[in-house]
Order: C-alpha cells, then sequence, then structure tokens
C-alpha cells in the first residue's frame, strides 16, 4: 500500500472527532472518502497531510510512517494536499502561483517539465497565465490549485471537495483533469459531497460518519449500497 491510515484517533484541542479510521490506497487508486457534513472527512485529510496531530493510530507512506511529521515533511515525501480553499496567491499571476508550487524543485529542467505537464492538463490556465490568480472563476481556481500541487511532482494527492462552489460543467472539466492524472499513473485520495458522481468515477470508497468509518468497498457496489442510496443519494 502506498497510503495507510491505521485506527486513527484525530481531533482540536478537546473535540474528539476521528474514532479508530483505517483506510489505505495503493499506488495508481482513485479512492473517495465520503460522508455527511461535519462527518470529519475535511479533518481525515488535514492529519495525513500533517496539518492536525493525531491522538492515536498511524499513518503509513511509502513504507515508512509518517503520522507526526509537519505538515511540510509530509510535503517533502510526496503527498500533496489540496485543500477547500487551495490557498491561492491571488495577486501573484497564474504562472507565478505554479512556479511557487515548485520551489522544493531545485532542478530548472525538471521546473519547466512540471510546467509544460500541468498546462498539457489544464489548458485553460495556459491561455490565461499572465491573469492574477484572484481574478479567475471558481472554476479556474480549482485548475490552478491542483496544477500547483502538481508542481512538485508528488505520489499522491488528497484534493478536499473539488466540486464545492462550482456549476455542473466546470465540476466535469475537474473530474476529468483528476481522470487524465489516474491515467498517466497517479494517485488519489478524495473527499466529495458529490456521492452520485464520485462513486461513479472513483475505484473504491469509504464511507464516514460522526468520524468513523461505516462502510467501505467498490465504488459501485457503495453506490448500490441501500444505506448509502438513502442517506446520500435521497433513493
Ligand atoms: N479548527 C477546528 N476547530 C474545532 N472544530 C473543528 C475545526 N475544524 C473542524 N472542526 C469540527 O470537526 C468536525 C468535523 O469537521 P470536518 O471539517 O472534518 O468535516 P467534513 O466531513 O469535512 O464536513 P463538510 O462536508 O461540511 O466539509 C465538525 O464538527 C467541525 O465543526
Ligand atoms: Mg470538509
Amino acid at each position: 500500500m502506498l497510503l495507510e491510515v491505521k485506527n486513527l484517533d484525530a481531533g482540536y484541542g478537546f473535540l474528539h472527532i476521528l474514532r479508530n479510521v483505517s483506510l489505505s490506497v495503493e499506488k495508481g487508486e482513485y479512492v473517495c472518502l465520503v460522508g455527511p457534513n461535519g462527518a470529519g472527512k475535511s479533518t481525515t485529510l488535514k492529519t495525513i497531510a500533517g496539518l492536525i496531530s493525531p491522538i492515536g493510530g498511524e499513518v503509513c507512506f511509502d513504507g515508512e510512517t509518517i503520522s507526526g511529521l509537519a505538515g511540510y515533511k509530509v510535503a517533502r515525501r510526496g503527498i500533496a494536499y489540496i485543500s477547500e480553499e487551495m490557498n491561492l496567491f491571488s495577486n501573484m499571476t497564474v504562472h507565478e502561483n505554479l512556479l511557487m508550487g515548485a520551489y522544493t524543485v531545485r532542478d530548472k529542467q525538471l521546473e519547466k517539465n512540471r510546467l509544460a505537464f500541468v498546462y498539457a492538463l489544464f489548458p485553460q490556465l495556459e491561455g490565461r497565465k499572465n491573469q492574477l490568480a484572484g481574478t479567475m472563476s471558481g472554476g479556474e481556481r480549482k485548475m490552478l490549485g491542483i496544477g500547483r500541487a502538481l508542481m512538485c511532482n508528488p505520489k499522491m494527492l488528497l484534493v478536499d471537495e473539488p466540486s464545492f462552489g462550482l456549476a455542473p460543467l466546470l465540476t466535469e472539466d475537474v473530474f476529468d483533469s483528476l481522470d487524465t492524472l489516474i491515467k498517466e499513473g497517479g494517485t488519489i485520495l478524495v473527499v466529495e459531497q458529490n456521492v452520485t458522481k464520485t462513486l461513479d468515477v472513483t475505484d473504491r470508497g469509504y464511507v464516514l460518519e460522526h468520524g468513523r468509518i461505516e462502510l467501505e468497498g467498490p465504488s459501485a457496489e457503495l453506490a448500490r449500497d441501500p444505506h448509502v442510496r438513502k442517506a446520500f443519494l435521497g433513493v
């Protein structure tokens, strides 16, 4: 397994949110974590990314324990975390934002290759490379957030709510880009509110409720599960 989360407990101060969360993602897999608002999905990604220290349990990546490491060290190991907010530099251009994503890449040629890769994945960004990030549309900013994360050639992406705030057409574009990444050998753990779409595109999934994993399995099976259908799909 590339990522292995074992019996993770985490929260904020005295607020205990995640309880005994275990999940794993193999290299090349496209895995989702779905669940209702407040279930702890973002908390799970933040804990894996090293932004929150776990109370208990362990996170292993590429055969090594990474739980307890600071976020920047987790990033150096090859995990790119794309938060809901994306934290772009609004007063910098698209191009400059991408270069900021490559700050750990010392090799100029490698940086050039990564830029070419990101612009090929998101031609919309190349056409706007001199535009200030703050003036881009929501969907374009999402793409820029993902593009920036890809600049340091991560082994795995953690993506929080790629479709949040986006119209259906832009949502499709963003999901298409994640699909392309998977086809090119990438590995993704995605958190999403759009359960129908997510279960349709991913290989496997976990259902998180009240900080616990309640269900897991191939996405197609989860989509047919009576509990999932009732709770998330309204059918
Ligand atoms: N910084 C924080 N301090 C205190 N409580 C927090 C903090 N961030 C999140 N929480 C609480 O932790 C719980 C889980 O939040 P989390 O953001 O992980 O949920 P989520 O599953 O991502 O929900 P959503 O679908 O609404 O994004 C919520 O009750 C939330 O209020
Ligand atoms: Mg969230």
